[in-house]
């Protein structure tokens, strides 16, 4: 496949340590960038970008076919509905947006515009994930029951991984606190792994650990149509150094245990334990590459061929923003 031309809307932590690395990995370009922030700009050079202070820079570089869009949460909206004017493809990380509305707009403008848009639910694209998915596929745990997701971190009030303010910890940026960021990813996987997303939903909410006023954790219980249950358990208030990254997907003849997959960065561990021996097995996958690897090699095949395309879908999307809304008892 003839590389794809990437262009970034919004250069900070996440762009630079994992989406660049992920079009590098995936034999694709980064071309060009968009930040308001001269640091954030100049690490885009250095990683051999051209960059622009805003957007319009960014689009007017010919060669940029398709966008990732990693800004704080409230500006997704300004920046999908911008892109898709301009008739680029785009890639926007999760959560959508900042509120449902923001969220709803943004799946109006491309679907106005019939654009190839997808949320960056990176953690479809873990291979330890795709290989749950695979066995579940093939009957091996029978009848799915349960999924079980502890997916936590600690975010202090001055966390920063790429010098920049902490928007996290401002409703009006974020949208919301632990749930808001970690939560999406849980729901959205439940949904991948089982083929089927939550349609009931509970959440209750707790600031309880950190100084300030978002949630810092979340217990989140959902139910399929089909009848399997989910609990997440997300947070900010969890030490970096407990057991933290954990995805447990229970069946009537086994279970699948996946420890430190969740998140970012490749490998991590998978472990069949058979529902008739109770004996463990360790599952074999390929724990070199990165979900963000994964991620950009799929986009870019799907736009390059549109009958993949279906593996994404702005409308599921808002449906996991709808999730969220009701786990914060807005829906
Ligand atoms: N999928 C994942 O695992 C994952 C991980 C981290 C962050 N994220 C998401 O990525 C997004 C960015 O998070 P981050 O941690 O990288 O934040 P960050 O604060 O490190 O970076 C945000 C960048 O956006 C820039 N920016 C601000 N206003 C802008 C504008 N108007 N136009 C262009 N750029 C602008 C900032 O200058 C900064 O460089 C968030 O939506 C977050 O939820 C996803």
């Amino acid at each position: 496949m003839d590389a794809v031309g990437w262009g970034i809307v919004g250069y900070g932590w996440v762009a630079r340590d994992y989406m660049a690395p992920g079009i590098r990995a995936a034999g694709h370009r980064l071309v060009a960038v968009c930040d308001p922030d001269p640091l954030s700009r100049a690490a885009a050079e250095r990683a051999g970008a051209r960059s622009h202070s805003d957007l319009a820079g960014l689009l007017a570089e010919p060669e940029v076919e398709s966008v990732y869009v990693a800004t704080p949460n409230h500006l997704h909206r300004g920046a999908v509905e911008a892109l898709a004017a301009a008739g680029k493809a785009i890639l926007c990380e999760k959560p959508m947006a900042a509120t449902l509305d923001d969220a709803d707009a943004i799946v109006r403008a491309v679907g106005d515009r019939k654009i190839f848009y997808g949320t960056a639910f990176d953690q479809r694209h873990h291979p330890a994930h795709r290989a749950i998915r695979a066995q579940v596929e093939a009957g091996r745990l029978g009848t799915v029951t349960t999924v079980r997701i502890v997916y936590a971190c600690w975010l202090g009030r001055d966390w920063s991984e790429a010098g920049q303010p902490n928007w996290r910890i401002d409703a009006a940026q974020a949208g919301g606190g632990a749930l808001m960021d970690l939560a999406p990813h849980g729901l959205d996987l439940v949904d991948f792994l089982l083929g089927e997303p939550i349609a009931d939903l509970a959440a209750l909410t707790q600031t309880r650990a950190q100084d300030y006023s978002v949630d810092d954790g979340a217990l989140l219980i959902g139910r399929t149509a089909g009848g399997a249950l989910a609990s997440l358990h997300v947070a900010y208030n969890c030490p970096d150094a407990l057991p933290r990254r954990r995805l447990e997907i229970v069946g009537t003849k086994g279970m699948l245990v996946a420890e430190n997959t969740m998140g970012q960065t490749a490998g991590g561990t998978l472990l069949f334990i058979d529902g008739v021996t109770g004996r463990s097995e360790p599952q074999a996958f390929d724990a070199d590459t990165s979900p963000f690897a994964e991620q950009v090699r799929a986009f870019g095949s799907a736009l390059r061929r549109p009958e993949e395309r279906t593996a994404w879908s702005a409308p599921r999307d808002l449906h996991t923003m709808r999730l969220v809304a009701r786990a914060y008892g807005q829906g």
